[in-house]
């Protein structure tokens, strides 16, 4: 079905002849209703009277939450920067409202690609069990919920733990234009991780907890299991790994699929740390995630292991702009230099960790340079990243979709 938005009547009706099958709606909130009484619907054309802004703001949003479900916008006149916005957001295709054969074809080009979305994400499921597509509850406000960011390396040691406890305090920190984040952290690194002694957290309670309730873990008891970090202006629950490396083989990618679905109901971010593997496990994590953190070191090897990463991206149909790349020790003496890196990953880097350190110093004290040292440069490197691309992005769960023209 297609959902026309537009608050000119008559154009309204007109629009609903042309494409058939159509519903209008008169307002955004008459909008988001209806996209979040039905999780299959896969069009959304924006009429002409409709603001920009608005349109934007909901493509952005639905490319990282329903990639499935398309964006056309009608515009009269159409100027270069219009379309460059537009198409940044995630609108697929903008065309001329008085140009029918245009809006027929835009329209069936975009349902094509919903189809074929769908599909893949339903070939997924089948192999795997859950995808974030198809949620475990299909809640009807799916589309306000919190962000979940995963850091991830094919190759071990280089950074991941680092960057997702001192990204996950950064986030919680928050900015001045909306304060202070509710965020969990996941260390999914279920035989090896190291999140609680790097933020000197004693794992009374872990992952492990969750697998004999698994089928009937809700959100109080899933608040029970979380450790909490308090430092530095910021507070966040942690989800530790078990202590017994041999129980990592019984949590199942469900487990996983079903406590990160619920953790993006309660938290406006959810980190996770994992271990540098394809597994299934890691799977059902990278497939539940809106955003890739994905951290190399300029060294080949691991710049081959991110190229690599990559091209696997590229099989799951992880979407390009959900990625963000960080080159660790990107200042490592002994490294490539920067045009050298970018030649063998073949894609720009987002953002740059300088090598110090205090980096394991302050892993050896479980005291995470973002809380303990906000200014240093390996803290102002993360919170740069978390500002361009997490906290100036992203808005605080459990608002509406127009949020941040709102609030
Ligand atoms: N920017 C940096 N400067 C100096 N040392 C660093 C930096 N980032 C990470 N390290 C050090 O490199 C080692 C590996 O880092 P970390 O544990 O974060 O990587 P990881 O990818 O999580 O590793 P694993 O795959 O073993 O889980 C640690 O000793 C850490 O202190
Ligand atoms: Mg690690």
């Amino acid at each position: 079905m297609t959902i026309i938005y537009e608050s000119e009547h008559r154009l309204a009706r007109h629009l609903s002849t042309l494409l058939g099958e159509a519903v209008v709606v008169p307002t955004a909130e008459a909008l988001v209703e209806q996209i979040n009484a039905d999780r299959d619907e896969q069009l959304v054309v924006f009429g002409p009277n409709v603001p920009l802004h608005d349109a934007l703001v909901f493509a952005e949003q639905c490319r990282l939450r329903r990639p499935h479900l398309g964006v056309l916008l009608l515009r009269s006149d159409l100027d270069v920067n219009v379309l460059a916005d537009a198409l940044k957001a995630g609108v697929r295709e903008v065309v001329d409202p008085s140009d029918h054969a245009a809006v027929l074809a835009a329209a069936g080009r975009s349902h094509d690609l919903s189809r074929q979305l769908l599909g893949a994400a339903n070939s997924r499921a089948t192999g795997r069990a859950a995808v974030p597509s198809a949620p475990v509850s299909a809640a009807p406000d799916d589309l306000v919920e919190g962000q979940v960011i995963t850091v991830f390396a094919a190759k071990g040691g280089c950074g991941k733990s680092t960057i997702a406890t001192n990204l996950a305090i950064t986030l919680a920190q928050g900015d001045k234009a909306s304060g202070r984040r509710r965020v969990c952290l996941i260390d999914l690194d279920l035989a090896f991780g190291d999140v609680a002694i790097m933020m000197q957290l004693a794992p009374h309670r872990t992952i492990a907890d969750a697998i004999p309730v698994a089928d009937r873990l809700d959100e109080t008891g899933l608040r029970t299991l979380f450790t909490r970090y308090e430092s530095g202006g910021a507070a966040v629950d942690v989800l530790l790994a078990p202590v017994q490396p041999a129980i990592a083989e019984e949590v199942t990618r469900d487990l996983i699929t079903e406590i990160i679905h619920m953790a993006r109901g309660m938290y406006d971010f959810v980190v996770i740390d994992t271990a540098s593997a394809f597994t299934e496990q890691m799977l059902a994590a990278l497939d539940a995630t809106h955003h890739y953190v994905l951290v190399g070191t300029p060294e080949l090897p691991s710049l081959k292991n991110l190229r690599v990463t990559l091209d696997m991206f590229e099989l799951l149909d992880y979407r390009r702009e959900a990625r963000t790349i960080v080159l660790n020790r990107a200042d490592s003496k002994v490294g490539l230099s920067m045009t050298e890196v970018e030649k063998v990953i073949r894609v720009p880097i987002a953002g740059f960790i300088p090598s110090s350190r205090d980096v394991p110093i302050s892993a050896n004290r479980g005291q995470p340079l973002c809380a303990a040292q906000p200014q240093h440069p390996v803290s102002s490197a993360i919170r740069d990243l978390a500002v361009k691309r997490f906290l100036g992005t992203a808005t605080p769960a459990k608002r509406g979709i127009f949020a941040r023209k709102k609030g």
